[in-house]
Formats: structure tokens, sequence, C-alpha cells
């Protein structure tokens, strides 16, 4: 079986992305920052399904991780035909309270290192003898302006418009480009985008939340499927939908007063 490269693959959507594809057999090549985490999980993989698990602890957003990651690829000799790019986080509260420096670095995560991956492993995916594929991971967030979490949901949107155009770029080749827009899931991104110790927001996701590998299993299905743009979830599909036909402003300002940093 050929390679599936997955970025973000220690916790959250990343691992459960991992083991949806370590069921179908693919080999696999893990990104994130901890090596402890990846190690244990590439262990736990091999061991029960078989299949080679390599991995490479790298923080995605310094500007030469990609071309690192090429190189390690490329040295390894791994025949890739899946790539993932899930890695990204959220940074809740007011824009003009947050830091510029964690905005930029989460812009450079979210967008670059997706980018920069793509275009680099894109050549490998079209030398592949069959199908390939890449899934770029978005959110709910990309289909609407989200104030409080303002710079986080317009790198959601750039990643679905770039998913959407690079697909039709693509026809008729063989690779097929799938944009995965989760809703909430139960993963380490609330805590990590600050949003854990507002009550408010908690009790809303929990309403809604979905389970990590419901959500990968259906996102790994719908990108074999050839999907261009999928949701998980009825609730999030109506929301992301309803937000399209609704006034922009009474949308924004629902979400303001969902999101809003007050407790
Ligand atoms: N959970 C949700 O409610 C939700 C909803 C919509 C969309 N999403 C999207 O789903 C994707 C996965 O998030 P998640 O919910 O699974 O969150 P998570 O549990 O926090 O997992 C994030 C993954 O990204 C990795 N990562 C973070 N920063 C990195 C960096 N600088 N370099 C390399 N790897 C890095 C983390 O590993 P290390 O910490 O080991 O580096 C981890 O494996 C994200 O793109 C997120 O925006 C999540």
């Amino acid at each position: 079986m050929p390679y599936a490269l997955i970025t973000g693959a220690s916790k959250g959507i990343g691992k459960e992305l991992a083991i949806s594809l370590a069921k179908r057999k693919y080999n696999l090549l893990l990104i994130a920052r901890s090596e402890n985490l990846l190690a244990e999980l590439s262990k736990e993989l091999q061991k029960k399904y078989g299949g080679s698990v390599y991995y490479k602890a790298i923080d995605l957003s310094s500007p030469d991780a990609a071309k690192e990651i090429v190189g390690w690829c490329n040295k390894g000799g791994y025949d890739i035909n899946v790539l993932i790019n899930n890695a990204g986080y959220g940074l809740h509260g007011a824009f003009e309270k947050l830091s510029l420096e964690e905005q930029l670095n989460m812009m450079a995560l979210n967008m670059n290192a997706g980018v920069q991956l793509t275009y680099m492993i894109l050549p490998i995916l079209q030398k592949y003898s069959g199908k390939s594929y890449i899934m770029n991971i978005a959110s709910t967030a990309a289909y609407q302006a989200v104030p409080y979490l303002a710079v986080y949901s317009a790198t959601k949107s750039f990643v679905l418009s770039f998913t959407r155009a690079l697909k039709q770029e693509l026809k008729g080749s063989n690779v097929s480009v799938t944009c995965l827009s989760p809703g909430t899931v139960e993963t380490h991104f609330m805590e990590r985008a600050g949003m854990s110790k507002v009550q408010k927001i908690v009790k809303q996701a929990d309403k809604f939340n979905m389970q990590a590998d419901v959500v990968a299993e259906f996102g790994i299905k719908a990108m074999l499927q050839g999907k261009t743009e999928v949701i998980p979830g009825l609730a999030n599909k109506v929301g992301a939908f309803s937000s399209r036909l609704l006034p922009k402003n009474m949308v924004e300002g629902v979400a303001k007063g969902l999101y809003s940093p007050e407790k």
C-alpha cells in the first residue's frame, strides 16, 4: 500500500484520521510537534494494523518545515498518494487584545504550511500510478465571519476557497481534492484557543460536539469518494447553509453574542 502523510496527527482529529487510514491498510507518515505522542501512536498502529508508520516531529509554522518534510520523504523513498493538511489551531478573543505574533503564527500554520506542503507534495501525488488524494481541514467557521475568532475564521475561509479552486485546476488529473469542515469536535482545540474558560461557549459546544473518530471516518470516506466539500453533522450542514441565505449582518451579530469573551 502507498503512504498517507497526515499533519497534526499526534492528537484530536488528525490522530483519528491516521487510525481510519491504518484500518484501510495505508502506510503512514505522521507529522506534529509532540515526538512522544507520535512515537506512541506509531508503535500502537503498527502493532494493531501491521503497516509501516514513520513520524517526524516538527513545528509546521516555521517557514522551512515543508521543505524539511519533503526532504525526509524523498530520503525515505515513500510512495505517497494521500496528503492531509489537518494541523491547525484557533485563537479566541478580541482581535486587538490577542498577541499579533500569535495570530501571525496561527496564519502561518493554518494557511502557509498547507499551501507549501501541497505545492511540494503535488508532484509526488501526480507521479503516483493510481488515484491520489489531498484533503484540507477547514471548519464551519469558513462559511462566515466570526467575531472574536476573526483571524481564525478568515484562515479557514482561505482553506476552503483554496481547496475548491485547486479541485477545479486538477480536474481530469489523478489527484482529487477535498475540503472537510467540521463544527465543534471534542479535542484539544477549545483549550488551545483559550475558549474552554468561557462557560457559555463550553455549554453551546457541548450541545453540538461531535467525536473526533466519527468526524475522521466521515472525512476519509468523503475523500476516497472524491467529494469536493463536506460538512459532518446535520446541524453543522444546516448552520453553514443558512449562513449563506441569511443577511450577513444578522449572522455575524448572532456569532458575536455567542463568542464574546464576556462570561
Ligand atoms: N475541534 C474542533 O472543534 C474543530 C472544529 C473545526 C475545525 N477544526 C480543525 O481541525 C484541525 C485539527 O484540530 P483538532 O480539533 O484535532 O485540535 P487538536 O486536538 O489541538 O490537534 C491539533 C493537531 O495539530 C498539531 N499542531 C498544532 N500546532 C502545530 C504546529 N505548529 N506544528 C505541527 N503540528 C501542530 C497538534 O500536535 P502538536 O501539539 O503535537 O504539535 C495536533 O496534532 C485544525 O485544523 C482545526 O482548526 C477543529
